[in-house]
């Protein structure tokens, strides 16, 4: 198995950030999976979603899945919030989840300074009912999929990603 650390979870829960302060920590580097989709196919997540639909989304996940499986290591990997249904997740690396209450999720992405920016550019936001059912729906699937889970409600980005180093034994 590849010696990455995949972070995992609801959409606005800090992957990217914490990912970002675990490479800075580990000299290691930190990509973003939807930021790989976003240039391999030339086009904004949203685009995709309104021009081809989710399911040709998640076809693009698995490929960036199995590039991750085959191809890199020793890299820090932030995750879109429906990556972790890849058929290889527990291959790409070890797998962080990073838990908050989803009122604590939605209240910090409406409170954000650039919350219309932030929700405009997630399709699976428009709806803050139905991002609450999905919550609900995939919480025990991040569960499953992860070998540690994290809580990052309340806490500094910092101390979140000195937990995982320890977890992970870096
Ligand atoms: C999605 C989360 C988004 C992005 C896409 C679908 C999801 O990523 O991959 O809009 O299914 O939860 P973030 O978790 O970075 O918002």
């Amino acid at each position: 198995m590849p010696d990455n650390i995949v972070l995992i979870g609801f959409m606005g829960v800090g992957k990217g950030r914490t990912a970002r302060t675990l490479a800075e920590l580990t000299d290691r580097f930190a990509i973003d999976t939807d930021d790989m989709i976003e240039s391999m196919v030339k086009m904004k997540i949203r685009k995709i979603f309104a021009k081809h639909g989710e399911s040709a989304f998640r076809q693009l996940e698995q490929r960036t899945a199995d590039w991750l499986e085959a191809s890199v290591s020793g890299t820090v990997v932030s995750t879109g919030g429906g990556f972790f249904m890849v058929n290889n997740i527990q291959r790409t690396g070890r797998v962080i989840y990073l838990h908050s209450t989803v009122e604590s999720i939605i209240s910090a992405i409406k409170n954000h300074p650039k919350a219309e920016k932030k929700i405009k550019k997630r399709p699976l936001l428009q709806d803050l009912d139905k991002a609450k059912e999905l919550y609900e729906k995939r919480l025990p699937l991040y569960r499953q999929a992860a070998d540690h889970e994290v809580v990052v409600e309340g806490r500094k980005i910092r101390e979140v990603a000195e937990q995982i180093i320890d977890l992970s034994g870096l």
